[in-house]
């Protein structure tokens, strides 16, 4: 017999259901939770047994909710309820896949928005979509500055029917991948990743991971949007803002309707700068409950903020194995990233 598997997922105890373990459709339970308030978990590991465990919600990957994040309620019915959220003229929403940059123009968006050079206590995870859920961005004061990994399909319908704004950034895909490896490797287990760069690499190129495949998320957005003419959308670059981060402060301003002088833009893109952001989350900002989500002593959300990082990670081959494959996946998607 099979015995009990447990898991641990951002520090809760997860117990996938025995019969399951070998089977893609396993469902995962808790001691606490009632059975069907859990999701079926998908393992995603290669065959050296290193990868995630994900639950599939309309066709995307998506991390295991811990317990306390689904309130006795299905993690789909939670993932659901973002569509019926009632959204406000003045909302904002930040669209990235993951390590684009989401905590840096989060910061930038609220100083903006609020007029003074004062950092947020709170992280942004306060304000993610998939982590708050309706209930949670109900609870929130307006106005307000959401942000999501996800699709425009599973963002609240009123995005669309009220054209509400959204800002997007994305990033090289290199830099992009190389950043999600550092986080996942320094993650607790088993949310965390015990392979090398080359194994996650495959992974990230693959879509064998929460949130999906960049390319995907990249192609999807786009054939969203062309159904969805009118939305305001400024799609913004990792590496422009790095380049010249007061004019990127500037359009962001502009976009908003903020009436914020050149030396209130300034004085934003200066606040948060990676050094000023990194010291910053050690010394000012709030412990979000996803305080077990880092291995002790890793730094975080803010690791090296660079342009090009990729280059220390790669050798030419596995460089040139990653364009074959990425460039394959984008052939069509008109979009030009600067890698260094
Ligand atoms: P690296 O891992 O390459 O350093 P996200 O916020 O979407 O998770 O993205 C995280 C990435 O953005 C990390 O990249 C992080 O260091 C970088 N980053 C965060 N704040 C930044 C800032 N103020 N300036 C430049 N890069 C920043």
């Amino acid at each position: 017999m099979i015995p009990n598997l447990i898991v641990q997922v951002w520090g809760f105890d997860i117990r996938l259901n025995t019969a399951s373990v070998f089977d893609k459709n396993q469902t995962a339970m808790t001691t606490d939770q009632p059975s069907e308030a859990l999701p079926i978990v998908h393992e995603l590991r290669n065959p050296k047994g290193h990868g995630f465990d994900c639950m599939v919600f309309d066709g995307l990957y998506l991390f295991v909710p811990p317990p306390f994040m689904l309130k006795g309620e299905t993690a789909e019915k939670r993932l659901q309820s973002i569509q019926e959220i009632e959204l406000n003229d003045d909302d904002v929403i930040i669209c990235a896949y993951p390590k684009c940059g989401t905590h840096w123009l989060w910061e930038v968006v609220e100083m903006l928005r609020s007029g003074v050079i004062e950092y947020r206590k709170e992280v942004k995870e306060t304000q993610e979509f998939e982590i708050i859920y309706k209930e949670g961005t109900d609870a929130l004061p307006a106005p307000r500055t959401l942000n999501t990994h996800l699709p425009l399909r599973m963002l609240p319908k009123q995005v669309v029917e009220k054209k509400v704004k959204c800002i997007k950034i994305i990033r090289n895909p290199k830099d992009v991948c190389v950043s999600f490896f550092n986080q996942y490797r320094d993650t607790v287990a088993p949310a965390g990743f015990e392979g090398d760069l080359e194994e996650f690499t495959e992974l990230f190129l693959y879509g064998k991971i929460c949130f999906g495949a960049y390319s995907d998320y990249l192609l999807t957005w786009k054939a969203e949007l062309a159904r969805s003419p009118g939305l305001p959308v400024l799609e913004m670059f990792y590496e422009e803002m790095k380049m010249d981060p007061v004019k990127s402060v500037k359009n962001v301003a502009r976009f908003l309707g903020l009436t914020s002088t050149d030396q209130f833009c300034e004085d934003v893109a200066f606040a948060c700068s990676f050094k000023k952001m990194k010291q910053l989350d050690k010394e000012a900002k709030e412990e979000y409950a996803v305080a077990k989500f880092w291995k002790e002593g890793s730094v975080g959300f803010y690791r090296k903020g660079e342009v090009g990082d990729w280059k220390n990670w790669y050798t030419v081959s596995e460089s040139e194995k990653f364009d074959r494959i990425w460039n394959d996946q984008m052939k069509d998607s008109g979009i030009k990233f600067t890698y260094a």
